[in-house]
């Protein structure tokens, strides 16, 4: 539609939405455009009361994004997309308010476990590949929170203060990559930028649609607009929901000159041109696949992401073996145990999730006490005591632990990575009576610390979706293979993280004083040893890396090299690139993820691997260029399972843009290289 049909006190309104969820449609003159959250599960409100507490539909629940990341597999970020995109055209809805690529800047926020990962590449990747398959399915995806919305603790407030250097390396690059695959929105975040709101952040809006491509809207956070004719003159398209009080200061704005009707037709041809674009993309288009089909999906998905930590063999279970299944997340009573709270809540209505079960249907003989309950509370020690009872009666115990809703949540962080105190005491407890499987169901890090190397095995769960509870039990069976990997450090305890140090903030202020040093960034450089690297995950295969050869070409140096599955079990292996420069003349972290790859190889098998890394794999941004810039010297590519488990290195030299392979070393396939 043509902008001129458009009154100016139209033009006004249409960049103020209709409601909660609608864009204004002027009574049937504009198509109208349905919004709803979120990323891992459809969240379509049906009521809301007047307390703001709001129900929805029930949908499809999809794992939470950090299980996702955990895949490191694009085609599963690609499905649970394309998935999504059915359960949106199934409800009517053209935009799905997601995916949020907020870097992990610490473990403690509220908001993790609906962000992919501390490393900005391995988000951006996860996310381009979510966008795509949701836009190709006919619902446009909407990438938030842009950006530094890291924490949720005074949330509405907190300016971040980041330097530009750590801007363009860790916290834009997300939506760098993400970018790449042409969300139709871009929703801002609610706290300040280097003090200035994410409504009116219009130097972050410029580099988003001059450097990184982005042709769409920009939309608030919802109720982020403090300021609607500020917002708009920064490149704020839409603010979302309705305000009228924002409105009608905006009319009087524009009445008194102080907007232009040249900047209200900025914002307002782009809404409409986002309203063109996801009609055209919804054309035509039908769910591709049924509700049950998509719960395949999500249980898929969920085999995949979850990640074997700790295995002293007991793992896979026995056949028949007689197993004591404890925890209250073994068969949750409430599916708030599953998930974190907020706008990625989905609401599971009339699904079961029942571990015990999922076990006695493999052959298991299987006895089942919930030990302890959700709230927390046990006065007298008797949790433990039922969990250590049962585990003395069985071969194996499997003890449920986990987080849910009441820890994780928008708008609050957690106070503790560590689980709630009668949840430890349960796991020493089944500990000492039996070989303990310890299953996490949480949607972040967990300090496992005062437990870990008490147990046989450890299997982080996640919050895992639809059919979670048969995923993992075909992981504990060994119908599958475990190919999870962790996105995100587990460090030995919060004082170890970079981030979460109290001088970082003062009132109404964060400093980002860690600046690129976030996660393994940091651990790897400091040498500050963590529990679980990022990267880390086993298998019940194992995987050797061999025959390195490397060619400099026009489009860089491209590395091949084979995965031989070592073991007689086929399975999957994520190969990891990661980039050292050796002698900086700027400040870099020791090691940093350029690229990676989920592969699969038959038991003895092996298979072929090539990365093409680029000139910006070897970049920093330069402060005083202003500009990615490739220092001359020496860089070393260092090809890993984790990023700690580094098995083959090579060396480059870079000269004023130009690449040479330097000899490979002696020892260039190694088992593992400490730096
Ligand atoms: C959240 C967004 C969400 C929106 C709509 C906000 O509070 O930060 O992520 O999409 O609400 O529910």
């Amino acid at each position: 539609m043509d902008i001129d049909r458009l009154t100016a006190k139209e033009k006004l309104r249409l960049i103020c939405g209709k409601d909660f969820w609608h864009t204004e449609d002027f009574g049937g003159k504009l198509p109208q455009l349905t919004v709803a959250d979120g990323p891992v599960g459809l969240r379509v409100v049906k009521a809301r009361a007047a307390d703001g507490t709001e129900t929805a539909y029930p949908a499809t629940a999809y794992p939470s994004v950090q299980l996702l990341a955990n895949t490191w597999d694009r085609d599963c970020a690609k499905k649970m997309g394309a998935a999504l995109a059915d359960d949106c055209l199934e409800r009517d809805v053209d935009i799905l308010l997601a995916p949020g690529v907020n870097v992990k800047r610490t473990p403690l926020c509220g908001r993790n476990f609906e962000y992919f990962s501390e490393d900005p590449l391995l988000a951006g990747e996860m996310a381009k590949a979510y966008i795509a398959g949701l836009q190709e399915g006919g619902a446009g995806a909407c990438l938030k929170h842009f950006c530094c919305n890291n924490l949720e603790y005074d949330r509405l407030h907190q300016s971040s203060d980041v330097d530009e250097r750590t801007l363009r390396e860790i916290y834009y690059l997300p939506f760098e990559i993400a970018c790449e695959a042409k969300p139709v929105s871009v929703m801002c975040s609610y706290n300040r930028i280097n003090g200035t709101y994410g409504a009116e952040y219009k130097k972050g809006f410029l580099v988003l649609r001059e450097e990184f491509g982005f042709d769409g809207a920009v939309f608030s956070d919802w109720s982020a607009v403090r300021d609607r004719a500020a917002s708009a003159r920064a490149g704020l398209d839409l603010e979302m929901p309705f305000c009228e009080e924002n409105y009608q200061k905006l009319c009087k704005d524009f009445e008194e000159g102080s907007i232009s009707e040249e900047e209200i037709d900025a914002c307002a041809e782009r809404v409409l041109a986002l309203i063109s674009r996801c009609k055209t993309m919804r054309q035509g288009k039908k769910p591709r696949r049924t509700e049950a089909e998509r719960r395949r999906i999500a249980q898929e998905i969920a085999a995949e992401g979850m990640v074997l930590l700790k295995n002293d063999g007991t793992l896979p279970l026995a056949a028949g073996a007689r197993l004591a299944v404890a925890g209250c997340y073994a068969q949750p009573s409430d599916m708030g145990m599953l998930r974190g709270a907020g706008a990625a809540a989905v609401n599971r209505e009339g699904e079961t999730f029942s571990v015990p079960a999922a076990l006695k249907k493999r052959g298991y003989a299987v006895m089942f006490e919930p030990a302890f309950s959700y709230d927390g509370v046990d006065s007298f020690h008797q949790d433990a005591r039922r969990a250590a009872g049962l585990a003395s009666e069985s071969d194996v115990s499997v003890l449920c632990v986990g987080l849910g809703e009441k820890f994780e949540r928008e708008s609050a962080d957690r106070e503790t990575l560590r689980l709630p105190r009668v949840q430890e005491r349960a796991i020493l407890a089944s500990a000492a009576a039996a070989p303990t499987v310890v299953v996490v169901f949480a949607g972040a890090a967990v300090d496992m610390s005062a437990w870990a190397d008490k147990v046989s095995a450890i299997l982080f769960a996640g919050y895992p979706g639809a059919g979670g509870d048969e995923a993992l039990a075909s992981l504990l069976a060994g119908e599958k293979n475990p190919c999870g990997r962790l996105s995100e450090s587990f460090p030995l305890s919060l004082a170890d993280c970079p981030a979460s140090r109290e001088d970082g903030v003062s009132a109404g202020v964060t400093r980002y004083a860690e600046g690129l040093d976030v996660g393994y960034r940091y651990y790897i450089t400091h040498h500050v040893p963590v529990l679980f690297a990022f990267g880390f995950g086993l298998s019940y295969s194992s995987f050797a890396y061999r025959d390195l050869t490397a060619e400099v070409g026009r489009e860089g140096i491209t590395l091949s090299f084979d995965v031989c599955n070592t073991s007689e079990r086929a399975g999957k292996e994520v190969v990891q690139v990661y980039v050292r420069e050796c002698t900086p003349v700027v400040y870099r972290p020791a090691r940093e993820l350029k690229a990676f790859e989920k592969v699969f190889a038959e038991g003895g098998g092996r298979q072929k691997v090539s990365f093409t890394l680029g000139r910006r794999a070897f970049a920093h941004w330069s402060a005083a260029e202003d500009a990615w810039c490739v220092s001359d010297g020496v860089y070393e590519i260092l090809v890993g399972a984790s990023s700690e488990d580094i098995r083959l290195t090579l060396k480059v030299r870079a000269e004023r843009g130009t690449f040479s392979l330097l000899p490979l070393q002696d020892g260039a396939e190694c088992d593992r290289i400490v730096s």
